[in-house]
């Protein structure tokens, strides 16, 4: 059974989702897809296994890409997934220094585009995120704690 979210009463943008199973994650992501637009940016934070992956895959999927196409990038540094708007994933682990973002023209892919960052506590603020996401694993699965932008209720 999925929980219903439980908003956090200190912070009205924050809310913690139970994520019993990968079900759930996908059930998130279809609940989040409308409210994210070109020009956001994601920061996905959480241990390896943690979901994060996981989470981008049904993201592109309720934005009618091609789900199957989703994996971490490992081998390329950033990732494009032409879902509507597109989706731009990115692991920071891969990365040397922010900077290395900057030169694939990072800014300029994000603007028309949804950006997913893996790991993105390795760059720090230098990605501006709009979107907070901390994935963990939890006895019951796994859970997310999620800060959205100021005005949007998810
Ligand atoms: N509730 C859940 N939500 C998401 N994935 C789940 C859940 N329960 C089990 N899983 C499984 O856990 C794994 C999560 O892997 P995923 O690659 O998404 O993690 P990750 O956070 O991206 O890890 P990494 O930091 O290594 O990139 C998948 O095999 C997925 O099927
Ligand atoms: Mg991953």
């Amino acid at each position: 059974m999925t929980l219903p979210p439980v908003p956090f009463p200190d912070h009205a943008r924050s809310m913690l989702v139970d994520l019993p199973d990968e079900a759930a994650t996908a059930g998130l992501a279809r609940r989040l897809a409308p409210h994210l637009r070109a020009g956001d940016r994601l920061a996905l934070d959480g241990p390896m296994g943690a979901g994060k992956t996981t989470f981008v895959r049904h993201l592109v999927a309720a934005l009618g890409g091609d789900a199957t196409c989703v994996s971490s990038p490992t081998y390329t540094l950033l990732h494009r997934y032409e879902s509507h708007p597109p989706v731009i994933h990115v692991d920071a682990c891969r990365l040397h220094s922010p900077g290395q973002l900057a030169a694939l023209g990072f800014d300029e892919l994000c603007a028309e585009a949804i950006a997913a960052i893996e790991w993105a506590e390795r760059i720090g603020e230098a990605l501006a995120p709009t979107w907070r996401f901390a994935f963990a694993h939890v006895a019951t699965g796994r859970q997310a704690r999620i800060e959205a932008p100021a005005g949007v209720q998810p």
